[in-house]
């Protein structure tokens, strides 16, 4: 399987070479990539939609036709691109994996597409940034396997339809509400992936110091576990870091308690929270009397841009009930101010 990738997890360095429509791509593959997992049963949690997507391939190698293309979406860091490149390997096939803003002009997308070969896999990252006129190029791409161009000058202009190999999009997005209907109608299959348990990431953890030869007890990887937000890449961040302490101030072994003085050092708290949620929260109760507060205020205050609240943080603050999302802004909840110790705090009685 052959990957052209600028994923996440692979240091990647774009190239833009001067004299071709497209740009190159090449990738640091020293490390991070043997800890991804390579056929389904490596790939730990998101049981229900490993179980629909080992249907749809299956089906789709006895029909000996590509798998229709496929959506996912969901927060940063549950292994949407990860996923995509256990389908490839399960169908055993190549995948080309980019993101939307790397495919800005026309001729990007024109040159990944006629770069396909039957089979092959399209990945897209953050397919809801993909601007309009890519977007309507792939419409007839995804539909029915072409291109529409036009050649020539004013009165010669001349429409070529130029015929595409049958090949498989998937694409990937934080906000699937941000996808236009026409291009989120085209994908046969629509999958959310979830937040992983403690007891998945802890299997995600203990695999990955397997392969990088950490020395963890299983109460030290559960201890890192129920602080990585559900999520595998932070969960597989924070195994390094604590790895780190557990070398310079113990004997290497990661214990539990060696894990939880780690990440307290780490300022990680017991839900997983770092000093930005922690902020977040604090900013909401102190300045804005528990809320409601609107984004953008919030983010003003906070210091960061909408877009990482939105992306980044707050889906794990809603998915925890710390905070909920109404019409009129974000507030606290109940438990967050349990939690918390804003219980004292005179908004109480007002929010809730
Ligand atoms: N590393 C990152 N995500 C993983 C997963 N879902 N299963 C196993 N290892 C992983």
């Amino acid at each position: 399987m052959a990957i052209i990738s600028d994923d996440d997890n692979i240091k990647f360095n774009k190239r833009k070479s001067k004299d071709t429509t497209s740009e190159e791509t090449s990738y640091d593959m020293s490390f991070e990539v043997n800890i991804r997992p390579k056929y389904f049963d490596e790939y730990i949690g998101q049981s229900a939609l490993k179980s629909n997507l080992k249907i749809s391939i299956e089906a789709a190698k006895k029909r000996e036709l590509p798998l229709d293309h496929i959506l996912f979406y969901g927060p940063p860091g549950l292994g949407k691109t990860t996923l995509a490149s256990v389908i490839a390997s399960e169908m055993n096939t190549n995948i080309k994996i980019t993101s939307a803003p790397s495919l800005e002009r026309p001729r990007d997308i024109i040159g990944i597409l006629m770069s396909l070969k039957a089979g092959d896999i399209l990945f897209i990252d953050e397919i809801h940034r993909l601007n309009k006129i890519s977007e309507e190029i792939l419409y007839p791409a995804m539909e029915d396997f072409y291109l529409d161009m036009t050649t020539g000058k004013s009165q010669t202009l001349k429409s070529v339809r130029i015929p595409l190999p049958k090949f498989t999009l998937i694409g990937a997005t934080t906000k699937a509400g941000a996808l236009s209907s026409p291009l989120r109608d085209r994908f046969g299959l629509i999958h959310r992936l979830e937040f992983y348990t403690d007891d998945e990431l802890t299997k995600v953890i203990q695999r990955t110091a397997k392969i990088l030869d950490i020395d963890i007890e299983k109460e030290g990887a559960t201890a890192i576990a129920k602080r990585s937000r559900g999520t595998p890449r932070i969960a597989n961040r924070l195994v390094k870091r604590v790895r780190d302490f557990a070398i310079v101030k113990s004997n290497g072994l990661i214990d539990s308690a060696t894990a939880n003085n780690a990440l307290d050092i780490l300022q990680i708290d017991k839900f997983g929270l770092d000093n930005t949620d922690r902020a977040l929260l604090n900013i909401i109760a102190d300045k804005y009397n528990g809320g409601p507060v609107g984004i953008e205020t919030l983010a003003t205050a906070l210091g960061e841009d909408t877009k990482t609240i939105e992306d980044v943080y707050e889906p794990y603050l809603v998915q925890k009930g710390f905070i909920q999302r109404t019409p009129r802004g974000r507030k606290l909840t109940p438990f967050a101010c349990k939690c918390f110790h804003f219980e004292d705090t005179d908004f109480q009685q007002r929010l809730f």
